[in-house]
């Protein structure tokens, strides 16, 4: 029998607080191995207070030193690991009263990240979702929201920038070298976005004036040596603050606003009021050393956090299971940014492939596996878990489709009444529903299945026409596989955008609402046998079930005006072709061609569309998975595709050259990408005959698009050369740790080759490399995790040696850092889905994870899910 049941959180036992805060004074007298926080807090009953309820606080890994009440020593308290809970309040605790407290954190062994920590001598805070506590005693809760006032002290020589929310009051110089500084934050916040930093930095400054004509300065914070790549995060910055003006009427609220880089961070990058952190990453860039999807990544994280402001920080969560009201609501916030960024119709379209792309690949299977959860979940065990690609990527779908539904100006409209009604709150998803619904007088309740089922839905398409009646019938019926937990679904409400594609082009688009199980639509006066284009622009987060003739597919793939479905129909024949065994035929290489060939086209879109569906896609459409099949049926079409179009390849390697120094604009980025796909395809078709253009490219590039793209394509097709150029790129940027990760990752995700050892041995050897580090996560990621999750072809080897290699990591990573040891737990969730012998080596490693008695409970959930327990 269990002992010890692991913890489990559930959303329907929310209850409001007890007491809440009214002012929070912070002192904090920054020390790395000993740092003294000292709180004074203003306590007030909460909205349904229990007279005489103890006043329990969080704290954890903290030193407590003393506790005092209205000034006084207080006596009556209890301390255990996780909380410090305070009795005999006075009155009861009906009226205001002041707790101080006083206790000690220890940044320089806090390797977490979470709380409070220091990463190259600097200090930095991380405090969602629960890291707060880590930093002093607090009702640590997102409903919960205060002012802050922060005193921050340290040594001035080795800490000369302190900084924290809000805007700066005062600076002090202090005995023995000492110096403070006071910040006020002026707006309410929870302290899950309390964030200070301090150390030796110095940043790039700009001055706007917003909308309302007030003056803001922003500014970016780095080490001394990275200024220089500060120019195009700002840029990105100040193009968000625009865009939030003009699309949302949403306008920045504060006086300053700061973006600091660090290179020791879980995530991508965190909303702090006023403070954004942000892993380093997703700031510093130049061409030299950062690819264009670094650039465009950059632009989007750094819009996205802005965004936040508004939807996050001015109106925040209720409770961790709404973390998707911020989240999804911000990803599609971002999404529609960028998009807009691009500037054209087939830019928006390359935009939103590439979202899909994601969806399809990362989300669908989690949405198929033991950690799958409606994007407002009802059970966790650990919160940092569920920041997921559900909350975020499908929750940005599912506020995709309110726009869907109620068009641009109705989902304006609602985002207006959302604010209205909200600003300066703690809510829940069903308000925003209810904002939507309720400005535009609509009828969502049945659109809230998209907050509490799990799962992907799949839609099948039956179509039959009357050539008689010149009538098209469309029948559609819904159905959702159970997922932990939910046996049963109920159907969803799903905007499916629809044109019947004729010859006499005489049909428009559409938009059907599916709401039943089975529904059906009869479309009159259609003169002839009609192409049905579904789901247009991805509509829907659902898969379809539609046997399309290839000969429909490839009249789709060529003429499509939506640009979204033609890229789809394009991977929807490759799909069924790679998992079928086939190659591609003479009519679809010609349609590649026509494609690769026609002049209005996208150099960008053209990439996309040659580009073949992820193994983990292809795994999901699979009974039972053999991954060494599904690989060289992929690499068999790939290779089918290189050599059938050779001579194009060879033509656009030399078309999409940008000769005339390097511009970072979308269509020289496309250009850039089709080139590097030409590049691919060749070595692809015929490495010796093109690695010494791959060498050549690589030795005379000017940015790192094009310097990576061939040292990519020389390793990846086992050319000798590569050997060489990976000892010159090692050389060259050996003081640049975001490219030295790159370095890493290319060589972990590394698929198999011919003849050469297996990338496990390379795996191996790179985490005994000087430059491995164990506790920085963007370097566990470019060798861990990019073998194990981005690269299953060598991940998944039938002797079980990845698996044993991952249960090693897993293990090794926990004591360190259990969220990203949590995420590297994922890579096997999927087990269930292969056949043997993978299966029941998974399963094996898994339960030897299992097995370890000191799990952190982040890591616990995982496995033990996945175990099905
Ligand atoms: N709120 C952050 C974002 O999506 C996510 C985040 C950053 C985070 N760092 C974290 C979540 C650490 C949990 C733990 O913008
Ligand atoms: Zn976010």
């Amino acid at each position: 029998m269990k002992t010890d049941l692991p913890q489990s959180f559930r959303r329907l036992e929310y209850r409001s607080p007890n007491y809440t805060f009214g002012q929070v004074e912070l002192d904090i007298a920054l020390d790395p191995a000993r740092t003294i926080v000292k709180s004074r807090l203003e306590v007030l009953p909460g909205k349904s207070h229990e007279p005489s309820a103890p006043l329990i606080l969080q704290g954890q890994e903290l030193e407590f030193v003393s506790l005092r009440i209205n000034g006084e020593a207080h006596r009556h308290f209890e301390l255990t690991p996780e909380t410090l809970s305070i009795h005999s309040l006075p009155n009861d605790g009906k009226d205001p009263f002041v707790v101080e407290i006083i206790c000690i954190c220890v940044p320089e062994k806090n390797t977490s990240l979470m709380g409070l920590y220091v990463s190259n001598g600097n200090f930095f805070t991380q405090c969602e979702a629960e890291g707060f506590r880590k930093i002093t005693y607090f009702l640590d809760r997102p409903d919960v929201m205060a002012k802050f006032r922060v005193t921050l002290r340290a040594r001035e020589a080795e800490y000369p920038v302190l900084l924290a929310n809000g805007n700066l009051l005062t600076t002090e110089k202090l005995p023995n070298g000492w110096h403070s500084a006071i910040w006020e934050d002026p707006f309410p916040k929870p302290s899950y976005l309390f964030a200070l930093v301090a150390g030796k930095l110095e940043c790039i400054e700009e001055t706007i004036t917003t909308s309302s004509g007030a003056r803001k300065l922003l500014q970016i914070w780095v080490e001394p040596h990275d200024l220089k790549k500060t120019r195009h995060a700002m840029d990105s910055l100040i193009a968000s603050i625009h865009w939030d003006e003009k699309r949302y009427g949403l306008e920045l609220d504060l006086e300053r606003f700061m973006i600091v880089a660090v290179s020791d961070f879980n995530m991508g990058a965190m909303e702090n009021k006023g403070l954004n952190i942000f892993n380093t990453k997703y700031v510093l860039a130049q061409p030299e050393t950062a690819t264009d999807v670094d650039f465009a990544n950059i632009e989007s994280v750094v819009a996205h956090e802005y965004f936040h402001n508004w939807t996050g920080n001015r109106v925040t969560c209720q409770d961790w299971f709404q973390l998707s009201l911020k989240e999804g609501l911000t990803v599609f916030r971002d999404q529609e940014f960028s998009a807009d960024q691009m500037g054209s119709e087939s830019g928006r379209a390359v935009k939103r492939i590439e979202d899909v792309r994601t969806l399809r690949q990362l989300q669908f299977p989690e949405d198929a596996g033991p950690m799958a959860h409606p994007i407002r979940p009802d059970e966790y065990q650990e919160i940092n878990n569920f920041y997921t690609v559900t909350v975020y990527e499908k929750g940005a779908e599912v506020v995709r489709m309110y726009q869907t539904l109620l068009g641009v100006n109705g989902f304006r409209k609602g985002m207006d009444l959302y604010f209205k009604r909200h600003d300066g709150q703690a809510v829940t998803c069903d308000n925003f529903l209810a904002a939507m619904a309720d400005a535009n007088e609509r009828d969502f309740s049945q659109f809230k299945n998209w907050y509490s089922q799990a799962g992907t839905p799949r839609v099948k398409v039956e179509e039959r026409y009357d050539a008689a009646q010149k009538q098209y019938h469309l029948t559609l019926s819904q159905s959702c596989a159970t997922s932990p937990g939910q046996p049963e679904k109920k159907p969803f409400h799903i905007p499916l955008k629809v044109r019947l594609l004729t010859t006499a082009n005489d049909h428009v688009e559409q938009l059907l609402e599916l709401k039943e199980t089975k529904q059906s639509w009869t479309f009159d006066n259609i003169n002839e046998l009609p192409v049905l284009s579904i789901n247009r622009h991805f509509s829907a987060p659902i898969n379809l079930d539609f046997a399309q003739s290839e000969v429909d597919l490839l009249r789709l793939f060529s003429n499509d005006d939506d640009a979204f479905n033609r890229w789809e129909s394009g991977q929807k024949l490759a799909m069924q072709m790679i998992l079928e065994n086939r190659l591609p035929d003479v009519q679809l290489i010609n349609a590649y061609r026509n494609l690769l060939m026609d002049p209005k086209l996208d150099s960008a879109f053209k990439e996309l569309a040659l580009t073949l569906p992820a193994e983990t896609y292809l795994y999901e459409q699979c009974a039972c998975v053999d991954p060494e099949q599904i690989y060289s049926s992929r690499r068999a079409f790939r290779r089918a595709l290189a050599s059938g179009l050779r001579l194009e390849w060879a033509a656009l390697y030399q078309q999409m050259q940008t000769p005339d120094g390097f511009k970072s604009d979308a269509i020289s980025a496309g250009k850039r990408a089709l080139k590097n796909l030409a590049l691919s395809m060749l070595l692809e078709a015929d490495a010796p005959i093109w690695s010494a253009m791959a060498v050549n490219q690589y030795q005379n590039a000017d940015n790192m698009t094009d310097r990576y793209a061939a040292l990519a394509g020389l390793v990846i097709h086992g050319v000798k050369a590569a050997k060489e150029c990976l000892d010159d790129f090692y050389q060259r940027f050996a003081d640049d740790p975001l490219v030295v990760d790159k370095w890493f990752a290319l060589q972990s995700s590394r698929p198999p080759v011919d003849g050469a050892e297996p990338t496990l041995t390379d795996v191996y050897r790179l985490r005994e490399h000087e430059a491995f580090k164990m506790n920085n996560p963007n370097r566990v990621r470019s060798v861990i995790h990019a073998f194990c999750m981005a690269n299953p072809a060598s991940f998944h080897q039938a002797d079980g040696s990845g698996y044993a290699f991952w249960a090693e990591a897993v293990l090794a990573l926990d004591p360190i850092n259990p969220q990203v040891a949590a995420r590297l737990a994922r890579a096997l969730d999927r087990w269930r889905l292969f056949s043997q012998p993978y299966q029941g080596k998974m399963h094996a490693y898994l339960e030897e994870v299992a097995a370890c008695k000191t799990l952190s409970a982040d890591v616990r959930e995982v496995v033990s899910k996945a175990l099905g327990n």
